[in-house]
């Protein structure tokens, strides 16, 4: 189990805050890349292993599907997830920084991205027909500037939604409100994979970092997944 550098990224816990309170254009995305996917941690494995046997047990059969990943940070594993069942994949999200970053990535991505493909393409048949899934994924994805709370409805046939709703506001209503704009965001039976953080990550302007990592699966059901793990966040 990977844990973070608490000592580096613990801060105090601040007061509420709601996902305005943040500037998320400061959002360092190298420094979350390397830390939290510079290399294949063992929970991003427990999760590629749910998330891709999911997928590809209940991979949309209308093809061409349009996926949805919301808040995609410097990940570009759960677009891989989708990559077999996708025609186009939209990566929204919020922070300029990340969108330039993954722009930069799609077209030069790091090595560490073969580690993920290796463990959701492996005996997996839908996964293993594609050779080239980083090229694929660059001639299918499009990053757009989004907002979580604003989505178009039913726009997408499968989507996924890793460590966002929790982690962009302390507030409740803002949280149900994520979950929901996302939900909304597909069209009704939509396949989909949404992972959180447990313990609630603790976050702040200028850096942000969420508790111990704890790794494990707590459920698994229907579409939806629920997972213990913690990312570092630095914005
Ligand atoms: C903890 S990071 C998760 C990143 C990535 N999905 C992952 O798996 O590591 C939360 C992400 O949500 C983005 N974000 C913040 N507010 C948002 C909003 N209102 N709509 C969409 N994305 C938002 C942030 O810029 C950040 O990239």
């Amino acid at each position: 189990m990977a844990v973070a550098k608490a000592s580096a990224f613990l801060l105090p816990p601040k007061p509420a805050f709601g996902n305005a309170d943040v500037d998320w254009d400061i959002f360092d995305s190298q420094a979350y890349f390397t830390h939290n996917y510079g290399t294949l941690r063992d929970d991003d494995t427990v999760i590629i292993k749910i998330v891709a046997d999911y997928f590809a047990s209940t991979g949309p059969g209308r093809w061409p599907a349009r996926a949805l990943d919301v808040g995609s940070g410097t990940n570009l594993y759960p677009a891989l997830t989708m990559l077999p069942f996708a025609s186009r994949v939209t990566l929204t999200e919020r922070a300029h920084t990340n969108r330039e970053w993954l722009n930069r990535e799609l077209l030069s991505p790091q090595g560490s991205w073969w580690q993920f493909w290796e463990e959701i393409s492996r005996g997996r048949p839908a996964y293993t027909q594609i050779n080239k899934p980083l090229e694929v994924l660059a001639s299918r994805a499009d990053v757009r500037k989004g907002n979580i709370f604003s989505l178009p409805s039913a726009a997408y046939d499968l989507g996924t939604m890793f460590f966002v709703a929790e982690s962009i506001t302390t507030r409740k209503d803002e949280f149900r409100r994520a979950v929901r704009g996302f939900l909304r965001s597909l069209v009704p039976r939509a396949p989909f994979a949404a992972a959180f953080m447990r313990p609630h990550p603790v976050i702040r302007s200028g850096r942000c970092a969420s508790p111990r990592a704890r790794s494990t699966r707590t459920t698994s059901s229907g579409h939806l997944l629920t997972l213990r793990t913690s990312r570092t966040l630095s914005v």
